[in-house]
């Protein structure tokens, strides 16, 4: 340690630091528009000039490091000179078109000119123009505004690992560009947004929407990026305008997905409904409260409940509660459906808050960028801050890491089992990231074997966050199908989206007799006549409760701060309506639906197609249409990762002359096609074809007629 003084009063300061650092920790403000503690050290903005007893002119704070006895004057004439000058320098080419500028109100470069300028420039020259980017459909850019302080920059090549922007030219030709004129790709690119101390760059979906000034905040939790980040609502006439980053940039949570800043838009009203409703021959009817109850009081069978895992602690236990008391015995454990493709945890996880002290970290699973993009992140940290230590991903296809120090062994999931069990017997002292994904039960079995002596250095991550340790052990060890036929099913939170490539879950659907759902938006279709709809918030109409990634046992909590629509109503308030008859004598229930529903695919007659090369098909879920609110985002189908993933991956072996993005017809054995672009994916596995669920577009195609193999054929477009 040593001691410097700031502005004549002494601080300790740790050697090396730098000034701005100290002056940071110390509640002293320093301008700046190139630094942030979490980027590398630029020093090209000059903002941050400071006086110093070891130089006599002025130097950058941001790039000068403290010495013993080093004396720093922040405020004085020759600092306050200094940094006017550079003000009225960065404003020769900056336009002064802050009335119309998104980031007014909120701009480092205006407050600073506020305080700190001259009210009148030396420059009568013309300003220089530059052309605006294309970076994709999340950040609008107007670079007439950038001064150049390569925030962006860093945040590429240093964060999101992508050197998508670059800085061109020297002087006045400087400009900030993208290379070959792309669209950013990362996951986390709409960082920047927040980044750009001026409105160079800001939010493309909500341009010219709000003010900032117009906006009420609200603190909040990430709901998709599964290490549950601090964000903070932006909220403007009861919508969410936009979400930033609440952690301060020193903390390991401080950058943000852009599924949460931007799944926010798939808030919507659109097709939101407000009474229950049932599913008839003629679309959704009205449906009474009475009558519902009437059901219910009538039910003798199992019940079932099915749940999206982004379902809060105090919604289930309203659930359970109400299950209790009205079905006893009659209901089933709750389950969730991500957790029912994976029915063969028998150990008990942990989250990794150890992970730097593990010497390696084994990833199973692909597409972990797009899946888990802060969890990835991370991972880079600790390829960065752990030199000798290395991580081995066992997938499907290629991820995106840029390191000599991840080993990726591309191989059929069949194979996988013998690999894990392999490594881990020769690596005891390494910590895995499972990124679970929809494989036959079979093989998620054999991978859960081969990790259980492992467990307490194993994290599960489903598309949507990490299953939480606790509702680990002891998964349920049986199919749906093997059980009961139940009475009632009950969803919450759930869509045809999600279960339609669940065959077993789409069955038990289909065979129940009355199925309620408990749903934001009202979908297109119901399963059949005793299929009632029952409007509910969604997660910022009501507080909920998270459970914290990265300290064990800690519950992140966000308020309400959106006020729903008359007649929709949180879990909870649900369940006490629905229980308020519950004295009423019991009647039996009306039994309108038919018990036809299903025609499965082996009673759906003989096979159409005699195919003598068929593939193995993958069906993972959609990393931008996990949920309810995802799906609904338009801004977020558009990013190129997210259209990536509409289209249908195909091995380079399968059908070679099709070529990348030409439209393909895939049948499955029974004759049923999805139609679709074709992604050729050379580090695919032999034979292997992957489709993503959880999206309109595909579906369609699973359903009752789900088979794990299929045929493609080249669509001729007529
Ligand atoms: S676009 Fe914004 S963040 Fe990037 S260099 Fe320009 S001012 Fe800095
Ligand atoms: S903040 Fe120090 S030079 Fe830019």
């Amino acid at each position: 340690m040593v001691q410097i003084y700031i502005n004549d009063c002494p601080y300790d300061a740790k050697e090396g630091s730098m000034i701005i650092e100290v002056a940071d920790r110390v509640g002293i403000h320093i301008p700046r528009f190139c630094y942030h503690p979490n980027l590398s050290i630029a020093a090209n903005c000059r903002m941050c000039l400071v006086e110093t007893s070891a130089a006599p002119r002025p130097v950058p704070a941001c790039a000068t490091p403290v010495s013993e006895g080093l004396r720093v004057q922040t405020c004085s004439d020759k600092v306050k000179a200094a940094q006017s000058a550079v003000l009225e320098f960065l404003l020769i080419n900056h336009p002064l078109d802050c009335p119309v500028c998104d980031q007014g109100g909120e701009c480092e470069l205006q407050d600073l000119t506020m305080q700190h300028a001259h009210s009148h420039s030396h420059f009568d020259e013309e300003k220089r123009t530059v052309p605006n980017l294309n970076l994709g459909p999340l950040v609008a850019t107007e670079m007439n505004r950038c001064i150049h302080c390569t925030r962006c920059v860093r945040f590429g090549s240093e964060i999101a690992d992508r050197k998508e922007i670059g800085a061109l030219g020297r002087g006045e030709y400087t400009r900030i560009t993208n290379a070959l004129e792309s669209q950013l790709e990362s996951p986390i690119s709409s960082n920047i947004i927040d980044l750009c101390p001026v409105g160079a760059l800001t939010s493309k979906p909500k341009r010219f929407t709000g003010r900032t000034w117009e906006y009420q905040s609200a603190p909040g939790v990430a709901m998709h990026d599964g290490t549950r980040a601090k964000v903070q609502w932006h909220i403007k006439a009861n919508t969410i305008a936009r979400v930033s980053s609440r952690a301060q940039p020193t903390e390991h949570d401080y950058w943000l997905s852009d599924r949460d800043r931007f799944g926010m838009l798939g808030l919507t009203n659109l097709d939101r409904f407000n009474t229950p409703l049932r599913w008839s021959s003629e679309g959704w009817k009205r449906l009474s409260i009475d009558d519902i109850q009437q059901w219910l009081l009538s039910v003798e069978g199992p019940v079932r409940t099915l749940l999206h895992s982004s379902v809060s602690r105090s919604d289930r236990a309203a659930l359970n509660g109400f299950l209790f008391n009205m079905f006893g015995s009659k209901a089933e454990r709750i389950e969730e459906l991500t957790h029912r493709h994976f029915p063969w945890f028998d150990f008990a996880t942990t989250w990794p808050y150890n992970l730097n002290d593990m010497k390696n970290v084994l990833v199973i699973g692909s597409s972990f960028e797009t899946d888990h993009p802060i969890v990835a992140l991370h991972l880079r940290n600790y390829l960065k801050n752990n030199h000798d230590n290395h991580i081995v991903q066992i997938g499907l296809t290629h991820d995106r890491w840029n390191s000599s120090k991840v080993e990726q062994k591309i191989l059929p999931v069949e194979q996988w089992p013998d690999v894990i069990a392999d490594f881990l017997s020769k690596n005891k002292d390494c910590y895995i990231f499972w990124n679970v994904q929809s494989f036959d039960s079979e093989t998620q079995k054999e991978i859960a074997q081969a990790l259980s002596e492992h467990a307490k250095n194993c994290c599960v991550l489903g598309v949507d966050g990490p299953f939480d340790p606790a509702f680990m052990k002891g998964r349920m060890q049986e199919s749906l199908l093997d059980r009961p036929k139940p009475e009632v099913i009950i969803t919450v939170g759930l869509e045809p989206a999600d279960w339609n490539s669940d065959m077993e879950v789409y069955r038990a659907l289909h065979q129940a007799d009355l199925v309620m759902s408990f749903t934001a938006h009202q979908y297109a279709q119901g399963l059949h006549t005793n299929h009632i709809l029952l409007p509910l918030t969604i997660p910022l109409e009501q507080a909920n409760t998270y459970q914290s990634f990265w300290l064990p046992g800690e519950l992140m909590t966000h308020e309400k701060v959106l006020q729903p629509d008359e007649g929709i109503y949180d879990l909870s308030h649900w369940m006490q309506i629905l229980q308020e008859k519950r004295h009423l004598i019991k009647r039996p229930i009306e039994r309108l639906h038919s018990h036809q529903a299903l025609v499965t695919s082996a009673e759906k007659g003989p096979i159409q197609k005699d195919f003598s090369r068929l593939k193995r098909l993958h069906i993972l879920k959609h990393p931008a249409a996990t949920d309810y609110i995802l799906r609904r985002s338009p801004a977020l189908q558009k990013t190129p990762w997210a259209q990536d993933c509409s289209k249908i991956w195909i091995a380079s072996d399968i059908t070679p002359s099709i070529p990348d993005g030409a439209s393909v017809e895939l049948f499955d054995t029974y004759g049923n096609a999805l139609i679709g672009k074709v992604k050729r994916v050379a580090s695919l596995p032999s034979n292997t074809i992957i489709v993503w669920s959880g999206h309109q577009e595909s579906a369609p195609f699973f359903g009752p007629y789900w088979q794990t193999l299929v045929e493609v054929f080249e669509h001729a477009i007529s």
